[in-house]
């Protein structure tokens, strides 16, 4: 089964088509996003040096009852992590003795715009920080309390819970500050490297096969905009590093860590891709 479907992806990768049964070309769907009717940018112009024309949300090559779920936070599985993700905020943990809205008070005023505009440069550490690395640093500079491990604790909730707050804001990263260019170089050439016993990058797959069907799959241009994402198939959110492990490992390459330069630098060059898509966290897919 396994081998089936990746031998198919070979074969899409190679630009074979085997059979017109495996591999289906399908438009993205033509259809307006609006979460609890507010409309979503989720289809727009490609910034400069982009190699795509249109930028597109993985939302439209989903099937109509995963989009659907996405298109009502009640019906949303996801928004059951942003509420979780609330109670954290507000919790009292570490030695200071202190809540994140003890600082930060109200997250739909001091986090709006922190969702559309991470991964942002941090000059004393020297590289990019995605939310994700800015809750370890205020958990244990601001808190006393000990960093989230990968995945683990109130992470993913929380990240959910701040992005959330960025719904409908356009993506847009400053590549200006500090050495976010060089990063951006270096999450570029990972995105074309091709890897593992496969010999497949990024780009063979989201961007020179998006729209192609394979199997049950409607490869998308796997832009970040809906993360954390609630998947269906796993019945949780999943966070960007491990999205990105999951195709790495796909290849069959060795997967790089979490939080690693590798994945931080894929990760600010992926969301740049995404460049004027709205924040849909937590985004519905299968
Ligand atoms: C003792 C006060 C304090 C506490 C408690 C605290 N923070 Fe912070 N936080 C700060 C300071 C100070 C900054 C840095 C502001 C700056 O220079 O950008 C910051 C920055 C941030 C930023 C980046 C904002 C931006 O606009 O880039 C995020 C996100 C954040 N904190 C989230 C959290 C979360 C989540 C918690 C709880 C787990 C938390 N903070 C707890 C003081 C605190
Ligand atoms: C063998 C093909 C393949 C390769 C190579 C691959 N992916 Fe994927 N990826 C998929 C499939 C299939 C899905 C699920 C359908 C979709 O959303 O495109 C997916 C989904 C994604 C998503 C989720 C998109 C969303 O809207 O939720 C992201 C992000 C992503 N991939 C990023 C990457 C990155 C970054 C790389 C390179 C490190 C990569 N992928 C390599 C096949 C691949």
């Amino acid at each position: 089964m396994k081998k089936n479907k990746l031998t198919t992806v070979l074969m899409v990768a190679a630009g074979l088509t085997a059979s017109a049964s495996l591999v289906v070309t399908a438009d993205p769907v033509d259809e307006a996003l609006e979460i609890d009717g507010q409309a979503m940018i989720s289809r727009t112009a490609a910034p400069d040096g982009h190699p795509l024309k249109e930028v597109i949300s993985g939302w439209h090559y989903r099937k109509a009852e995963t989009r659907n779920l996405e298109k009502d936070t009640f019906e949303n599985p996801g928004m059951l992590a942003v509420e979780q993700g609330e109670e954290i905020w507000n919790t009292v943990e570490g030695t200071a003795g202190k809540s994140c809205a003890s600082c930060h008070n109200d997250a739909s005023e001091s986090m709006a715009k922190v969702g559309s505009t991470y991964p942002k440069w941090n000059e004393a550490s020297g590289k990019p920080f995605n939310v994700e690395l800015q809750i370890n640093q205020c958990r244990t500079e601001n808190m006393g309390a000990e960093p989230y491990k990968f995945d683990k604790g109130g992470q993913k909730p929380l990240t959910a819970y701040i992005k959330h707050q960025s719904l409908g804001k356009p993506v847009e990263v400053d590549l200006a500050e500090g050495e976010m260019q060089k990063w951006w170089e270096s999450g570029k050439d990972l995105y074309y490297k091709r890897t593992g016993q496969l010999n497949l990058s990024c780009a063979s797959c989201h961007e020179k096969n998006n729209g192609k069907h394979i199997r049950a799959d409607h490869l998308s241009q796997g832009n970040i905009n809906g993360f954390p994402t609630y998947r269906l198939k796993q019945g949780t959110l999943i966070s960007v590093h491990n999205r990105f492990r999951g195709c790495i490992r796909d290849t069959r390459a060795e997967f790089p860590a979490a939080f690693s330069d590798e994945l931080m630098a894929l990760e600010l060059y992926v969301t740049w891709r995404g460049t004027g898509l709205s924040v849909e966290t937590p985004g519905v897919r299968q």
